[in-house]
């Protein structure tokens, strides 16, 4: 079986790194990998592919940045030749971003088996994300849902229960094995100088840094949380933070600290060692909640309702004495392990192939 793996983000290269050990072990499987080029500096992209041994890259696309219809069509107009090509049994793209939605909709108009990790995710707003994993779902004979309720979501969209499948976070299965190579490792963060007991901050979504508003106010709870904050600091935010005057203001406070987007290895490094989490990234809120941080979600909405239910984490939006209160209810929480955790057992991966495996996709018959 010839498996075509489609990512082009941060977040893709974390969810297809467990997925690629495992297909490694299958000599059943064959693998193609596509990088459409949406992330593109070191810091986004190079620096994951080497960590994770993802430099055999058999395509990438270079799209580049653009606005979303720029972005997907160029995404689109490169696979279709890759595909034609390359004739595989089955496409695989996970998440909700434009590379997501490219993906499976090239896979979908070839007629091409196609499976959409991260399924059923659903937060009925509208976001560009919101449509391109419910076009990625609708594309997809394989549905993989990262939790029991994203099956429910999927069926009350007609979807047959014959392409839903349970099969946990894969997010969850890096997260499990990367936390025993970080704690068992030389500590790679001696260079950032770190602050002790800091919060560990990330931001990086349109909704939030693209508004001078809404990040403003987000800036100025900040400054007032009297406690260190270290922030790796998304290219995205940069930019809009910078054009608001908002970067040199937060640069200038003593208690913040401003770095790079660090790989991933210490990323999960830098969140063992927090105190807590502030973030609106849907990837970080569910990997605090898998290293038991107290999290404060500078959102309004979430995919992950069950985090919240839970209590290991706060929906605070932007407004600033509603983030200041939150962060100070979450101060020094210490969670236990949940009993039946959402998101499965940690072999994703392992179930998303052996799923393969025993359905045996064909790339269609002309
Ligand atoms: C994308 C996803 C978002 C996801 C995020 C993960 C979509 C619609 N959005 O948002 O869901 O949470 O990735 O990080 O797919 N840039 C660089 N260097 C890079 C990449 C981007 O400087 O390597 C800058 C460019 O100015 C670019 C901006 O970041 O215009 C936004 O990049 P883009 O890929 O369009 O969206 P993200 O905000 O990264
Ligand atoms: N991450 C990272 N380095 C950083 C910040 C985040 O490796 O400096 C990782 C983090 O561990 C998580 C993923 O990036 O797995 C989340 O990606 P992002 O926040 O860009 O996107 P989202 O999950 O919100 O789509």
């Amino acid at each position: 079986m010839k498996v075509m793996l489609i990512m082009g983000n941060r977040p893709h290269f974390i969810k297809c790194a467990p997925l690629v050990k495992e297909i490694s072990k299958e000599p059943d499987i064959s693998l193609v990998l596509v990088h459409t080029g949406q992330h593109y500096d070191w810091e986004m992209s190079g620096t994951f592919l080497k960590e994770f041994g993802l430099t055999a890259v058999d395509y990438n696309c270079e799209v580049g940045s653009g606005t979303h219809g720029v972005q997907t069509g160029r995404m689109l107009e490169k696979l279709d030749p890759i595909l034609l090509t390359e004739k595989p049994d089955v496409v695989l793209v996970p998440g909700d971003t434009n590379t997501t939605l490219a993906g499976a909709l090239a896979a979908y108009k070839f007629h091409i088996p196609t499976g959409h990790i991260e399924a059923g995710m659903r937060e009925y707003i509208w976001r560009p994300e919101e449509m391109n994993k419910l076009v990625a779902d609708h594309c997809s004979d394989y549905l993989f849902c990262p939790i029991k309720r994203a099956a429910d979501s999927l069926r009350a969209e007609n979807i047959p229960d014959s392409r839903i499948y349970f099969t946990g976070d894969i997010t969850y299965d890096m997260f499990l094995q990367s936390k025993e190579k970080v704690q068992a490792g030389s500590d790679g963060l001696d260079r950032l100088n770190l602050p002790p007991d800091f919060f560990l901050l990330t931001m990086h979504r349109a909704e939030t840094v693209d508004h001078q508003n809404e990040v403003s106010e987000i800036v100025e709870a900040l400054i007032e949380i009297d406690h260190s904050i270290v922030y790796p600091i998304h290219p995205r935010a940069k930019k809009f933070l910078m054009r608001f005057g908002l970067y040199s203001k937060l640069n200038r406070v003593r208690n913040i600290k401003l770095i790079d987007p660090v790989g991933y290895f210490d990323f999960i490094n830098l969140l063992l060692k927090s105190k807590m989490v502030l973030t609106d990234s849907s990837g970080v809120l569910k990997e605090a909640f898998y290293a038991l941080k107290p999290c404060v979600t500078l959102d309004y909405t979430t995919e992950y309702k069950e985090i919240f239910d839970l209590g290991y984490n706060i929906l605070a939006g932007h407004k600033k004495d509603r983030i200041l209160e939150s962060v100070q209810e979450m101060s020094g929480k210490i969670f236990a392990p949940v009993v039946d955790n959402p998101f499965g057992d940690g072999t994703a991966s392992k179930k998303i192939i052996s799923i393969l495996q025993q359905t045996n996709p064909k790339y269609p018959a002309t």
